[in-house]
């Protein structure tokens, strides 16, 4: 069976990124929690999927601009504070970890990423932890970067489309996990088959229907990656 990835939370229902809509996913028995990481301007990583803070929050404009305490009295969430619920949560909790726009910040994101995971024991699977991370973006140059300061950890290409260039048989700079979106998996079929072929794990976003989990089982990916977190676990345990 595969493993289930709360997208943002269970944010079907309940604010994404917010602590509410994570505490729903692990209530639903999430396996994993995914999240999308920005710098404050005080080089701070907090939970937000957009650069702008609009459509999510009471703020307005860049969340680049605003410092950690700022953003705080919006809510946000900060990775630091994600890590903490998911060691909570007393059993394994794989936190999917997406960079957004590395090229806005130079190497900023994967650096202080890096920083926070080792101050948090988190760089490299270790047995005794609950907590594993893995690593995702649709920047084949995070990815590479991610590969150069945490080596030790998993690494997902993310694709919309098909990457130019892309050989099944070697996703770039080392990512061990394809991650296409569901679009892309509706289009291409052949494209997840060859994927799996060439023994790479295969994660789906964003799986919502129950449909399209029927389709993605059929073709034996890995991970669903939903913000339906627990009506994608039921379906799966009935089947
Ligand atoms: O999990 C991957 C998925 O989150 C990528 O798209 O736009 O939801 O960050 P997006
Ligand atoms: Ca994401």
């Amino acid at each position: 069976m595969p493993i289930v990835i709360a997208h943002r939370g269970a944010s079907f229902a309940l604010p994404e990124h917010s602590r509410q809509a994570y505490e729903q996913a692990l209530l639903d028995g999430a396996d994993g929690l995914e999240c999308d990481v920005r710098l404050s301007r005080d080089g701070h990583l907090v939970l937000l999927h957009d650069r702008l803070l609009d459509r999510t929050s009471a703020g307005r404009g860049p969340a680049s601009k605003r410092t950690l305490s700022e953003l705080r009295e919006l809510d946000l969430l900060t990775l630091d504070e994600l890590i903490e619920m998911a060691r909570g949560a007393g059993r394994p909790i794989q936190l999917m970890i997406e960079t957004k726009h590395p090229n806005r910040y130079g190497q900023a994101v994967e650096y202080r990423l890096t920083a926070l995971l080792r101050r948090h024991g988190l760089t490299r699977p270790d047995p005794d932890d609950q907590v594993r991370v893995t690593v995702m973006s649709f920047s084949p140059l995070a990815v590479r970067r991610m590969r150069q300061l945490a080596p030790a950890l998993p690494r997902v290409q993310l694709m919309e489309l098909i990457p130019p260039g892309l050989k099944p048989s070697r996703l770039p700079f080392g990512a061990r996990i394809a991650g296409p979106g569901l679009s892309l998996v509706r289009r291409r079929p052949e494209l997840i088959r060859r994927l799996k072929a060439c023994g790479h794990q295969v994660y789906v976003w964003t799986v919502n229907d129950l449909a399209d989990v029927d389709l993605v089982m059929s073709l034996g990916v890995d991970g669903i990656i939903t913000d339906r977190p627990g009506a994608v676990r039921e379906h799966l345990l009935s089947r």
